[in-house]
This record gives structure tokens, sequence and C-alpha cells, in this order.
């Protein structure tokens, strides 16, 4: 996919209404993209916890609970919200250009 300073377009704003979340890679990380009430966040796809993938999991809130164990982290921030999750996981940049979410890694 096209990329401009590292931004890289991972979905078409149409495609993920509020509350949802999808799989989607920047570069080649795995990354779940998360629409929050209308606010689009992007983390890395893989629980800290275990080998989970986090966009199998569930939103709860503005939580995103893993399917593993049910630790769970802040979907604005990527910090632990429950146990047994205790170490952030990676977030990404995300911007929305007309109808194009855009995401990059981010430094
Ligand atoms: Fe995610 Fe254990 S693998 S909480």
């Amino acid at each position: 996919m096209a990329s401009e300073n590292g931004w890289q377009e991972v979905a078409k704003v149409d495609d993920l209404p509020p509350g949802q979340m999808m799989y989607v890679e920047v570069g080649e990380d795995p990354v779940v993209l998360i629409n929050l009430n209308g606010e689009f966040f992007a983390l890395s796809d893989i629980c800290t916890h275990q080998d989970a993938s986090l966009s199998d999991g569930e939103i709860i809130g503005d939580e995103l609970e893993c399917p593993l164990h049910g630790g769970a982290f802040e979907i604005r921030t990527g910090q632990p919200a429950s146990f047994p999750v205790v170490v952030p996981v990676e977030t990404y940049a995300v911007r929305v250009v007309g109808e194009t979410v855009e995401a990059a890694k981010r430094g």
C-alpha cells in the first residue's frame, strides 16, 4: 500500500463503525484498529501477556479485553487496565484523511 512519511492506508472510514475493531497491518506489524465513539486508535494486535490476537477480543467501554485470559488494555493509551496484563501494548499514530484511515509507527 502507498505510504508517505510512514503513513499508510489501513481502512476506509466506512469499514469500521463506532464500537468495532479490525485486524490490519502497519508495515509488517500486526495491528488492531479500533473505532471508539468515532475516534480511531491503533494498538499492536499481540497481547503483551502471551501470544493472543487482541482483534479476537472484546471492546468493553474504553478498554480492549484480551480473548485469552481476560486481561485488558486502555484503548487510548495501550496501558494495562486489568490483570494479568502488566506491560503496555505498542500504540500507532492514526489519522483520518477524507474517507481513509491511515496509521503509522510512532517515533
Ligand atoms: Fe492476553 Fe493472557 S494472553 S491476557
